[in-house]
């Protein structure tokens, strides 16, 4: 072949037969050729999108040599043009495979000029540049930018961006990227270009653009600096009265972090866009935000209390990226946690500082215990930084986010708030500007503390959830009280010895009055050995044990503590996160044993110990009010089922149950009473006080329902018809949807008539509907998707229809399979338009062997029917390979 230029070439198709490869940590190398600068410019028509791209490499000399090919990731592209220093490649000069552009021979530096071709219209798979109806939308985290143009595609690339977007003027009057606009102007055909600039160098992952017809509320912030920021956020025009408490909320997050962490914002300008289509909540681009619309639109009749909590958290955790995430980023995504479990924990922070309470705290356990738990005992488990992976888009998960966030929160713990501040403010500034990994995290921390934290780093690198065995002793006449405590972590995949940890346990020990004996009530144990034993001295009488308070780590405890001690706990512990988790460890041991009764046929009696113990509760005037909600709340089912062998989802459903028909007939009194007392007609508006009471107010009402007689209904009824407020409303659609009642289909019906023209909304009348215990809810479900409002492209509605359905303990659950076959027809149909949605629907089967031999055996054959299906996704590939065979084939 001699000197063939190009007209276009189309990538090949990826070949399915092939199987995915596993990438690891251990075989990571630095790039062979840095990027320091990108220029971009975007072409946007209706049918097709041109990506000019030039890019200044410098080949990395310390670790390539002169025949060191460039290779750069492209996936589903067209190429038109490749330009090196001014002269037109031949087709003899470079390879074009289904992943990958490859140039044989570059000079030591050049420019290289790409022109592809994309088809953001045909994008379903919400990755790279795609439409959301009338607007163009980028989401590029982690490896979505090879999806827009042949590009080094890795974190530890990072590079100067400029981007000029040329659209039409009527069409797509707002074009935004990165950084700051520097020119615009217009062209022929009625289409106009806008060029931005971000000075900061930044990984292709943060490259975002945004094209539409879109409006935005103004406003700015002022950094402690002085420094002048304009802050924008757009919306579709119909939702320009929905962003105030987004904006709030952002303001809220700068003051926060410059308060906080002492950390600015770095650019003139803040922009967030609202987009209807979008995979995840949201993502961090340098300067640009994008954001699933549920995250950011909000009126209070319109969003719930959580929803109005969701969006202050998203936000600011967005906004904590520009420095731990953006400023100093990932050196390769096996460093994930760096960015997401650091980010998380600042959230979590912020939310503790917003809330002023144990709930916060609460919240995270609960929430870290009901998934992360199940995943580090599954067959997904692996550690904060995994060492291998086949799809990246597999790893943002509980482990790496929450996990991670937990890990952080044990640093802080350990080294004390001021040392843990300081090596925060040692690895930005060592590390601005830089990729980096976990171990340089830890090395700032080692750095300001002068301790060694190499057992420490063990939570990086070892998965599972460890236990903790407790064993005491009071010891009279030496007045000494002795603690022993062991630690164990059960084997994982690929690791089958673990070696203990550092583990921080925060103890009180209490009198008999319920006061606290030890000097600051709290003192930190460290537990680094298998089994270690901690002496208190001058204990004059035989304490109760307080363990793990505040949730000191993300481990499981066995508890040495009678059911009177669990229940002197609840009453009386000083910390209010023990008190809470005393009442859920008590509350589970009571549904163990009724589990057992149930399955033996026995009649189902109450705990008379139980009892006392939430009567007295219900009846304190004193406590919290978001306290007393929590405590009143029944472990979470995923909860439950952490402790036991073979779940049967029918016996765990009756008997909790059970136990809410116990307290709404023991306790109707003080249940109506507590409604009352928290039911609020006044003008709505969102606060974690007067939320605080509509949670509480509701969870009676919820209770008061188990008994659905007339004047409980009539109660429900005349909240629905004076409610002024989303919370009130869609509490009383979320009751009457378990109860086979008339007034359930017309309150449904009536809702939908309301809010139809709302999509988010309406996808809270399918959650209500699709989380129903009533057993005709699959049969619902499957009428629900043929409703002009579902639509199958549409990450939100599909998370909220069949993503709610796949965790209804009954009905996904039911003893014939028919809801394993329903979900896993779905998950096929899913994988060929959106396979990061496909996989995020396994989750309900990744759990498969925790249940009863006949429900494994009907969702192992569901697996097997997803395992043999040709063409899978690598995301769907890898986690049906490893539910079934604890491993993807080829590792
Ligand atoms: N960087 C992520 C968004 C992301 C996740 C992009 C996965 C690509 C793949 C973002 O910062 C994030 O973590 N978003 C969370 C919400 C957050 C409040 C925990 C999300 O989208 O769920
Ligand atoms: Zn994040």
């Amino acid at each position: 072949m001699t000197n063939t230029t190009i007209k276009s070439m189309v990538q090949p198709k990826a070949e399915h037969h092939n199987q995915p490869k596993t990438i690891y940590l251990k075989d990571y190398q630095p790039p062979h050729y840095w990027v320091d600068s990108v220029d971009l410019i975007f072409d946007l028509f209706e049918d097709y999108t041109e990506v000019r791209s030039t890019l200044c490499v410098r080949r990395n000399t310390g670790i390539a040599q002169e025949q060191t090919p460039f290779i750069l990731q492209g996936e589903e592209l067209e190429l038109r043009a490749l330009v090196l220093n001014g002269k037109t490649l031949d087709l003899e000069n470079f390879d074009l495979t289904a992943e990958a552009l490859i140039i044989h021979t570059v000079p030591e530096t050049f420019t290289l000029e790409i022109t592809c071709i994309t088809h953001p219209e045909k994008n379903t798979a919400l990755s790279g540049l795609y439409r959301s109806k009338a607007l163009f939308c980028t989401q590029c985290e982690a490896e979505g930018f090879r999806r827009i143009t042949f590009f080094p595609d890795r974190p530890d690339v990072m590079a100067k961006f400029t981007t000029t977007i040329i659209a039409d003027t009527n069409l797509y009057p707002v074009l935004l990227s990165n950084g700051n606009p520097i020119e615009q102007g217009l062209l022929i055909n009625n289409r106009h270009w806008v060029k931005w600039e971000d000075p900061f160098k930044k990984p292709c992952y943060l490259f975002a653009l945004v094209a539409g017809h879109l409006i935005a509320l103004e406003d700015h912030f002022v950094t402690r600096s002085g420094r002048l920021i304009a802050l924008k956020i757009f919306v579709e025009w119909e939702n320009q009265d929905k962003c105030a408490h987004a904006m709030t909320a952002l303001k809220k997050a700068m003051k926060w972090d410059e308060e906080t962490y002492g950390r600015e914002y770095d650019l003139d300008i803040y922009m967030i866009v609202a987009v209807n289509d979008f995979n995840m909540g949201a993502m961090e681009n340098k300067g640009l935000n994008i954001f699933n619309a549920k995250y950011i639109l909000a009126r209070p009749e319109t969003a719930t209390d959580t929803d109005f909590q969701h969006i202050d958290l998203v936000v600011g955790h967005e906004y904590f990226h520009n420095w731990s995430g953006n400023r100093v980023t990932c050196r390769d995504w096996f460093q994930l946690s760096l960015k997401e479990g650091l980010t998380v924990f600042r959230e979590h922070h912020f939310m503790d500082d917003i809330t002023q309470s144990a709930v916060s705290l609460i919240e995270h356990a609960m929430g870290l215990r009901s998934h992360q738990f199940a995943e580090d005992a599954g067959p997904m488990a692996h550690p904060v930084r995994p060492e291998s992976y086949v799809e990246i888009n597999n790893f943002y998960t509980s482990t790496v986010y929450e996990k991670g966030a937990e890990v952080i929160k044990m640093l802080k713990t350990l080294l004390g708030t001021d040392t843990f501040r300081k090596g925060m403010d040692l690895y930005f500034e060592r590390f601005d500007g830089q990729a980096v990994t976990i171990e340089d995290f830890v090395a700032c921390h080692e750095f300001v503390s002068k301790r060694d934290l190499t057992q420490f780093k063990l939570w990086y690198s070892q998965a599972g959830t460890p236990e903790i065995e407790v064993n005491e002793e009071y010891h009279p006449k030496t007045q000494t009280y002795t603690l022993q405590l062991k630690q164990s972590c059960p084997p994982t995949p690929h690791q089958p010895k673990k070696n203990p940890m550092l583990i921080p346990i925060a103890v009180g020990l209490l009198n008999a009055q319920g006061e606290d004996l030890l000097e600051n009530k709290t003192q930190i144990l460290n537990l680094t050995e298998t089994e270690q034993s901690f002496n208190f001295p001058s204990i004059t009488e035989k304490p109760m044990l307080s363990l793990l308070r505040g949730f000191s780590a993300p481990v499981k405890i066995k508890s040495p503590l009678s059911n009177e001690q669990l229940a002197f706990l609840l009453a009386h512990d000083s910390d209010d996160f023990n008190r809470w988790d005393a009442g859920q460890m008590l509350s589970i041991r009571i549904i163990l044993e009724l589990i057992e009764d149930w399955q033996k046929s026995k009649p189902l009696k109450i705990n008379n110990l139980w009892w006392k113990a939430h009567q007295s509760l219900l009846e304190d005037k004193r406590l919290n009010t978001a306290l007393k909600a929590e405590i009143l709340m029944l472990p979470s089912s995923p909860y439950v089922i952490e402790f036991l062998d073979s779940a049967d989802p029918d016996a765990i459903f009756a008997v909790k149950k059970f136990l809410r028909k116990e307290i709404s007939r023991r306790a109707k009194k003080h249940l109506l009473q507590l409604y009352q007392d928290n039911h609020n007609t006044e003008r709505y508006c969102y606060s974690t006080e007067t939320a605080a009471k509509r949670f509480l107010k509701n969870l009676c009402l919820s209770y008061l329902m188990e008994y659905p007689d007339k004047n409980h209904m009539a109660l429900c009824l005349k909240q629905w018809k004076t409610a002024n407020n989303m919370t009130d409303s869609l509490a009383v659609l979320g009751i009457l949807a378990d109860v086979d009642c008339p007034e359930r289909e017309k309150i449904l019906e009536e809702f939908y008539n309301r809010w139809q023209h709302d999509v988010l909304i309406i996808n809270k009348w399918f959650r209500v509907q699709a989380s129903s215990a009533l057993p005709n809810t699959l049969e619902c479900v499957q009428k629900l998707m043929q409703h002009p409002a579902f639509d199958i492209n549409n990450p939100n509605t599909v998370y909220a229809l069949i993503g709610t359905f796949s965790h209804n303990l009954v009905c996904f659950h039911e003893k014939s399979g028919k809801g394993y076959r329903f979900l896993a027809d779905i998950i096929l149909q899913l994988d060929t338009i959106n396979p990061q949605v496909a996989a995020r629907m396994m989750t309900a089967f990744t759990h498969w062997r925790k249940f009863d031999k006949d429900r494994q055996a009907k969702m192992r054959s569901e697996l097997e029917r997803i395992q043999k299906t040709a063409k899978l996704s690598t995301d769907v590939y890898e986690i049906v390979n490893k539910c079934l065979f604890g491993t993807s084939p080829q590792t």
